[in-house]
């Protein structure tokens, strides 16, 4: 699909998403939204850099020391960060209305970048990835929590089934994880199973430039 049309089908999908985004993925998707922030290692004044940070679901498990810089394609949905954010009195905290496949950001700005349940929403993962990349130091630590398809026959048989309708949601059953990572040469150093039946994968990588 055209990638124009795709971001569109996004922007629109969490338009209509985010006044009740936090009730559908709040509680369900906590296990693995711990387990990422915690395998990002952050050291007292790491600047983090969340790639679409949706309604903030995060920031309270950020250490509040941390210089985080959050980015989002939808207003709506950074409307609710913004507002997270003021009640739990951050003020290291940035936020952004932005494209994460065209970032405004310098090379090596950010010592972290994370992605969580992003990248499949995404519509082109591999500029996001390779954004991150420029963006992150050499030597930081990228960390993405998502979906992927599966490796089992008939799981991803299904996951591919589904995938027209799930575009229109908003997101891909069906990306396909390590020919990704290839793509844009990122090598998992960890990849840890999370959340409900262990759908969710947790994929830490060190930025080797
Ligand atoms: C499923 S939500 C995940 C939100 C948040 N990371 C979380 O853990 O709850 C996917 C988010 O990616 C954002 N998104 C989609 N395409 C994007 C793009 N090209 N640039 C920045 N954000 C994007 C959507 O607007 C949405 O807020």
């Amino acid at each position: 699909m055209d990638v124009a049309l795709e971001k569109r089908q996004v922007e629109r999908a969490y338009e209509l998403l985010a006044p009740v985004y936090d009730f559908i993925f709040d509680w369900i998707f906590a296990p693995g939204r711990q387990a990422a922030i915690l395998h990002l290692g952050l050291r007292p004044n790491d600047t983090v850099l969340e790639v679409g940070i949706g309604t903030g679901l995060n920031l309270p498990l950020y250490p509040p020391s941390c210089r985080l810089t959050g980015i989002d394609l939808s207003g709506e949905m950074l409307d609710k960060a913004v507002e997270r954010a003021q009640k739990l009195a951050m003020p290291g905290v940035v936020l952004k209305v932005m494209d994460a496949t065209s970032m405004d950001f310098a090379e090596n700005e950010f010592d972290k970048a994370l992605a969580t349940y992003t990248i499949s929403a995404v519509p082109d993962p591999v500029a996001v990835l390779r954004e991150m990349r420029r963006v992150v130091k050499p030597g930081g630590s990228i960390v993405i929590l998502n979906h992927f398809r599966s490796e089992r026959k008939l799981p991803g048989h299904l996951e591919d089934l589904v995938a027209p309708v799930c575009t229109r949601l908003g997101w891909k059953s069906n990306l396909p994880m390590t020919p990704l990572l290839n793509e844009v040469g990122l090598t998992p150093e960890l990849i840890v199973k999370v959340n409900m039946f262990n759908g969710w994968r947790l994929v830490k990588c060190v930025n080797r430039k």
